[in-house]
């Protein structure tokens, strides 16, 4: 049985939550601040708008590296993941962290940088933290491609705007129990990630030295549950309550996996978030006044 734990009380409020869940799906999902910002309908381009025959050959090049992108670049990947391993149906499906969108939302100001980021230096985030690897030159041709492609994905989109169906859906923050995530794990996940985690044929390591590293985004409790209960299993998705996804997402994250030396500089300006479980520098006064 899938939910072996859960009695009719638990049921009763999972009900509740899911209730309350669905209502903050009906509210349009933005980030703070940004509510004035034009919103545009999700659309997904075409290949046959892909006119200009050197521009074509570049976007292509680029999607291939996100969909095969330790075979296409081995040196800058460090684990079993591919770009789209996260970015589902290669970053073209809605409430799925797209990349339809994504490019005309930068240069953008994040706080775990500090700084204005370009989309390279974004994407350059992702290969050294979702991918345990190396940075891509950034003005070299792989970057130029993935960029190209990108900038393709926004077609017609606004600069500025905000699309419908980007990032995914957020669950509320609550507490997550490890020991109650190994059966979530059991019952649900090792079919496809392998009994430790380790990956298999059919999806990649979800810990250890094949899975992105513990300063990547997915390394923070409530973007691994939000992502699973919205996304997992890939087949079946939205059948975990969000306490289950919680649960499981503590098992998974509190396992091993590999280091990111560089996350004491994240947040130099201060606003780390309470799910990002490690040490950081101090902010200096000159950083918050920069
Ligand atoms: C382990 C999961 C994971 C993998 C693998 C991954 N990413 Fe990401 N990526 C994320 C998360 C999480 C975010 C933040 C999404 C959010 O906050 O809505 C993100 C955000 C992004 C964004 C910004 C999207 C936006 O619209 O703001 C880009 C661009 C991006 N990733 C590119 C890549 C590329 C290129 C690769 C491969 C080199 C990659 N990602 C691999 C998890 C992953
Ligand atoms: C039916 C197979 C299947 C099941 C079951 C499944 N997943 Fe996945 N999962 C996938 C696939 C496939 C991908 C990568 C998608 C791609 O490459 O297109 C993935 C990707 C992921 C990722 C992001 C990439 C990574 O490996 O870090 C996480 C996290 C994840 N799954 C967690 C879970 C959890 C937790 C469960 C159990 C609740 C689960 N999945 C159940 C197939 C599955």
């Amino acid at each position: 049985m899938l939910f072996p734990r859960i009695r009719v009380g638990e049921a009763f409020i999972a009900a509740l939550l899911l209730v309350a869940f669905d209502q903050a799906l009906a509210r349009p999902h933005l980030v703070a601040g940004q509510a004035t910002k034009q919103r545009v309908p999700f659309r997904v381009p075409s290949d046959a708008e892909l006119r200009d025959s050197v521009y074509r050959a570049s976007a292509l090049r680029g999607r291939a590296i996100l969909l095969a992108t330790r075979d296409s670049l081995p040196r800058n990947v460090g684990n079993s993941l591919r770009c789209a391993s996260c970015h589902i149906d290669g970053g073209l499906r809605r409430d799925a962290m797209p990349w339809v969108g994504s490019y005309v939302r930068f240069p953008q100001y994040r706080p775990r940088s500090g700084k204005v980021d370009l989309i390279e230096d974004r994407i350059n985030d992702c290969f050294r933290r979702s991918m345990n690897g190396r940075a891509l030159d950034a003005t070299g041709r792989d970057m130029r491609d993935i960029v190209t492609y990108l900038a393709f994905l926004s077609s017609g989109i606004p600069v500025g705007a905000e699309m419908e169906g980007q990032g995914f859906p957020r669950l509320e923050a609550m507490k997550g129990d490890a020991g109650r995530g190994i059966a979530v794990f059991r019952s649900t996940c090792v079919r496809c990630h392998g009994a430790n985690g380790e990956g298999t044929q059919l999806a990649p390591a979800l810990w250890g030295r094949r899975s992105y590293n513990v300063g990547a985004g997915m390394a923070r409790i409530n973007t691994a549950a939000s992502f699973i209960h919205a996304l997992m299993p890939i087949d079946r998705a939205q059948i975990l309550t969000p306490q289950q996804a919680f649960d499981v997402a503590t098992y998974v994250n509190t396992r091993p996996r590999p280091d990111f030396p560089a996350k004491v500089r994240d947040w130099p300006r201060g606003g780390k978030p309470a799910d990002a479980d490690y040490h950081v520098l101090p902010t200096s006064p000159q950083e918050k006044s920069r």
